[in-house]
């Protein structure tokens, strides 16, 4: 439990602007060198009390209305993990039979593709599409075989976006991990877990909580794998006294 009062937290930041070009401070360097992680040490579980400090991070996450609306869900049970993972897979497998019958079921192959685009623009996604036959082979792990998967639902009457504020709350618990040299990813293939009435019994998934998405916790094994772009997006800036100019 944090104990630090305002005035302690005010003097720990201070200010510390950089100079134009200056080096980047530890916060920069946490959040630059992180990278989801999908090796882990086997049989190397984190101790309880670094996941309840981990999810203290979480807690003192913004929120809108300071709602808070987070419940996190720790299952370290290898055995309850492994169960989760395979009906997950078995959802997966579903989905994808799905598509394929809806696909090859009409000659319009195309236009079906892009309807199922159109209305579930994230599920049918080309690049989820890609990871979920991966996983459905076997050739990409659900959990990467991490040891603690942090659950996250929300609180769907909370003020502003829950799920937001939820991801939000994971993502300060994701950089806290990677400061202790942890490994995490989040996984948000884990959602069809929410098909099962059982699960959604001993989960709690019912209202007033929703599934948001799950994060893989564990100490990396390796490096992370390959690199990771990312892209350069324009950013439109409406200066002082009605100047406009697109930066990068
Ligand atoms: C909300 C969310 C869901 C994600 N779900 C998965 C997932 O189910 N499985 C997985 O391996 N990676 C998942 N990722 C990780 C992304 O693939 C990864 O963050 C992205 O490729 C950028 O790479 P980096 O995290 O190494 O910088 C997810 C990331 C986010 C933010």
């Amino acid at each position: 439990m944090i104990t630090m009062n305002d005035t302690q937290i005010v003097a720990e930041t201070g200010n510390r602007i950089p100079e134009p070009g200056g080096a980047f401070n530890t916060v920069e360097n946490i959040i630059y060198g992180r990278r989801s992680v999908r090796f882990y040490e086997k049989n190397k579980q984190v101790p309880e009390y670094i996941i309840r400090r981990i999810i203290e991070a979480g807690r003192f996450a913004p929120s809108a209305g300071n709602g808070q609306p987070w419940k996190f869900i720790v299952v370290q049970d290898q055995e309850m993990i492994k169960e989760m993972e395979e009906d997950v897979i078995k959802k997966l497998k579903l989905i994808m039979r799905f598509a394929w019958y809806l696909g090859s079921w009409t000659k319009h192959k195309e236009w079906v593709a892009k309807s199922l685009m159109r209305f579930f623009p994230n599920l049918f996604h080309p690049v989820p599409f890609g990871a979920m036959r991966l996983i459905v082979d076997g050739k990409l792990g659900l959990w990467h075989g991490a040891p603690t998967v942090i659950i996250l639902l929300a609180d769907k009457r909370s003020p502003g976006d829950p799920s937001l504020d939820t991801g939000i709350a994971g993502q300060n618990m994701v950089l806290t991990a990677h400061s202790y040299g942890l490994g995490t990813c989040w996984v948000s293939f884990m959602t069809p877990l929410k098909m099962y009435a059982r699960w959604r019994k001993r989960l709690g998934i019912r209202y007033p909580y929703k599934l948001v998405t799950s994060i893989a916790i564990g100490y990396p094994r390796g490096g992370p794998d390959g690199n990771v772009s990312r892209e350069t997006q324009a950013i439109d800036w409406f200066g002082a006294n009605g100047t406009f100019k697109i930066v990068y």
